[in-house]
């Protein structure tokens, strides 16, 4: 039994594996119905509990076709469901259930320590579906879009972030430490990564560039990310915010600084940093990135089982 809470923790190879086993176990499906089970029910009359404490609408759809493709069934409960958090139970007791009942937790929540906390006390794995400081499942699967897209490994490409220093940009620095690609970050002056993360970025002989400038940081792109200026856990004056990165914003001319082939890529929801011509349009895969997440999260929840092939 595995945990999958922070990409930096697990060994590359291990990661390199589960995108395999993605690979190999889509190509299988090719004409299924979403909810066909794949032929070999890996995952036969398991149950993921998913809990959420804040909103989801991929990470929920994309765990509960994931669970169901593999042969298992999946329940969403609601923190203000539980006794938990109200004084009635502890975390323990709660995890000690969830065990029992359950073969898997899927966890959205907001607040690092609960996942590790819970990690502790579960004897079932636990997934991280996003955290205050990462959103691993959706990093690893956003490697496997780009390699699927431009049919080479990650390491080759230059890979860009033009947005805020947020979980998904901290669990993509975590990958581009681990599968070795250049990572050029585009934010405002005061909006880089923490120190903590900066550290841990220089301890590991890093490749990743941290540019105040957006179009600097667009040049020779592969790949441009972006996502959401505000974040769910943001609690920040969200119209200062807004403003500060005004020059950030994903656009046409943006686009033009890099290569002529460049992907866009958005882990969704979207607000107003990136327009609607770059969003809909054709150097965009938004939704192929989106769908790949069933398919990324099948192959996690395997390695959390200890049925990887
Ligand atoms: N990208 C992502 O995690 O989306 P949801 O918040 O809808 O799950
Ligand atoms: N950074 C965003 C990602 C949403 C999927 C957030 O935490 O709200």
């Amino acid at each position: 039994m595995k945990h999958f809470i922070n990409l930096k923790d697990i060994p590359v190879n291990d990661l390199r594996k589960i995108l395999i086993d993605a690979k190999l176990r889509k190509k299988q499906r090719e004409n299924f119905n979403n909810l066909e089970i794949d032929k070999d029910k890996p995952l036969n009359g398991k149950l993921l509990i998913q809990m959420f404490e804040k909103p989801s609408s991929r990470t929920r759809l994309s765990f509960y076709l994931a669970i169901k493709q593999l042969g298992g069934g999946t329940i969403t409960i609601r923190p203000n469901e539980l006794h938990l958090g109200k004084g009635g139970e502890t975390l323990a007791d709660t995890a000690k259930i969830l065990s029992t009942y359950g073969d898997g937790f899927m966890l959205r929540t907001d607040s690092d320590n609960k996942i590790v906390e819970f990690s502790k006390f579960l004897s079932i794995p636990v997934v991280n579906g996003l955290s205050p400081s990462s959103h691993p499942t959706q990093v690893l699967s956003d490697i496997f879009t780009v390699e699927e897209i431009k049919k080479k490994p990650i390491s080759k490409l230059n890979i860009t972030w033009v947005g805020d220093s947020n979980n998904v940009l901290n669990s993509l620095i975590a990958s581009s430490i681990k599968f070795s690609f250049k990572l050029n970050i585009g934010c405002p002056e005061n909006y880089e990564p923490k120190k903590i993360i900066m550290d841990w970025v220089k301890k590991n002989k890093n490749k990743i560039s941290i540019y105040n400038n957006a179009i600097e940081a667009a040049k020779n792109a592969d790949v441009i990310f972006s996502d959401k200026v505000i974040s769910l856990n943001d609690k920040v004056n969200k119209t200062k915010k807004i403003k500060d990165f005004k020059n950030f914003k994903i656009n046409s001319k943006l686009m033009k600084v890099a290569k002529k082939d460049v992907t866009f890529l958005h882990c969704l929801p979207r607000g107003n940093e990136v327009t609607d011509e770059v969003f809909l349009g054709k150097n965009s895969r938004v939704w192929q990135q989106a769908l790949n997440r069933i398919h990324v999260q099948k192959s996690i929840l395997l390695y959390c089982f200890g049925k990887l092939r």
